[in-house]
């Protein structure tokens, strides 16, 4: 597996408790019912202070008997017991930088759900010890709503732990790729990568920048609709203007040169490389540039793509760590002469996608303008007619079965 992106600072990461097995914890373990005078147990602690009450908004199963009246967010540990009671534990399902995600059924309705659980932390009292990167991708999931955005129904806060109820997806597309027994034909990959782009056309042209796309966090349902999801890293960006954030994000295989010559001005373009190297991983089964750290990344981007000169991406040279690329020599693209099997329209997405120069690539939405998907047969093919899949698919499975062939 690649490495993973060094994360912003994070709190020290606490070890996770033995996990609830068949049932979350009882709900006589909570109190309730909550008043504005309460003394909260942590487990109950209020969420008064973040800023986006909006949060616990959404109706659910679980919230369903609580009083119009009360605010959302007061009633949030109400919630949590219903919920508590509500979803049985099926397993899990993912193992992520932040926690944990478990496949569970809402005991009352039956719908399978995806809990991922992510630990509070005490000592945060500004945030009432919500942890930043959940607050971050629970503010902009629900900014975000879209047929190619995985759902978030809820969120529960429960017994130390934040909990948020997503629709389950039985597959992520690294999962897939690693079942043997899934082929994709250029009909379906095209199917996969218009759901993508147009899941990702959605969130930058309303101002979100992904910056972890990768096999992992593309999700799909065994109704072949495919959503992205995990917006940990996600950051809101404003389309004039070129924001100053970090390189450190996008796992080191899907991460652009311009990132790993230290490149901190940057806007949507570092998703669509990422695009870029998704498309290729759908094609041929396996991921396109596995380096172990940025240099070898950058050697193994260059040797493909060739060595960009200052003629090509002039402002190349005002990367920090421009001297690394200049370490490589120079070389001219090999990927045609490689992928000379490619159909003509995937070969110029792809290409376009992959340009070394960031102003090169084309946005999510022109993407979609491209002759692959708007002339080029075969066209998509509906995502009801993509291979059906049996079992459930994820990376964490996949991982978990290679570690016992392996171990
Ligand atoms: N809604 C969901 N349905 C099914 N599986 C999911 C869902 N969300 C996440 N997963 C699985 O859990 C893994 C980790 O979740 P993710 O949101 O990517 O968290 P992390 O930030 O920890 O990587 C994903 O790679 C995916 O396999
Ligand atoms: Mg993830």
């Amino acid at each position: 597996m690649p490495p993973q992106p060094p994360q912003p600072p994070q709190p020290p990461n606490p070890s996770h408790p033995s996990v609830h097995t068949n049932n979350l914890q009882p709900a006589t373990q909570l109190r309730s019912p909550i008043s504005p005078h309460t003394s909260y147990p942590q487990s109950t602690i209020p969420i008064q202070s973040i800023q986006q009450s909006q949060v616990l908004q959404q109706p659910s199963a679980g919230s369903r008997s609580v009083k119009s009246h009360v605010s959302p967010i007061e009633v949030n540990p109400v919630t949590v017991k219903k919920c508590a009671e509500l979803y049985e534990n099926l397993g899990q399902v993912g193992e992520g930088t932040y926690g944990k995600v478990y496949k569970a059924r809402n005991r009352e309705t039956k719908e399978i759900v995806a809990l991922k659980k992510i630990r509070m932390d005490p000592e945060k009292e500004k945030e009432a010890g919500f942890p930043l990167t959940a607050i971050r991708e629970i503010k902009l999931l629900q900014q975000c709503k879209h047929g190619n955005i995985v759902q978030l129904k809820e969120i529960m806060v429960f017994q130390g732990y934040v909990y948020m109820v997503f629709e389950y997806m039985a597959h992520d597309l690294t999962g897939v790729l690693a079942n043997p027994k899934v082929e994709y034909k250029p009909q379906h990959v095209k199917c996969l990568m218009k759901q993508i782009l147009e899941g990702l056309a959605h969130l930058h042209e309303n101002g979100i920048l992904h910056r972890d796309i990768k096999g992992s966090n593309i999700l799909l349902n065994n109704r072949g609709e495919v959503k992205l999801a995990d917006f940990g890293l996600a950051r809101q960006f404003d389309i004039k203007h070129k924001h100053d954030y970090t390189n450190r994000v996008i796992t080191l295989w899907y991460r652009p040169s311009e990132l790993c010559l230290g490149a901190t001005e940057y806007s949507w373009e570092v998703d669509m490389w990422s695009v870029g190297c998704i498309m290729m991983e759908l094609i041929t089964g396996k991921p396109l540039f596995q380096g172990k750290d940025e240099f070898s990344q950058l050697e193994s981007i260059f040797s493909l793509m060739g060595v960009p000169n200052k003629s090509e991406w002039p402002e190349i040279t005002d990367l920090a760590w421009y001297a690394m690329a200049k370490r490589i020599g120079s070389k001219g693209s090999r990927f045609r002469e490689q992928y000379g099997m490619l159909s003509s329209g995937g070969l110029d997405l792809v290409e376009a996608l992959l340009s070394i120069n960031p102003s090169k690539r084309p946005s999510a939405r022109e993407a979609l303008n491209y002759a692959y998907f708007t002339s080029e047969m075969p066209s998509a093919c509906l995502p009801a007619e993509l291979p059906e899949i049996l079992g459930d698919w994820h990376e964490y499975e996949s991982k978990q079965k290679s570690k016992k062939v392996n171990p």
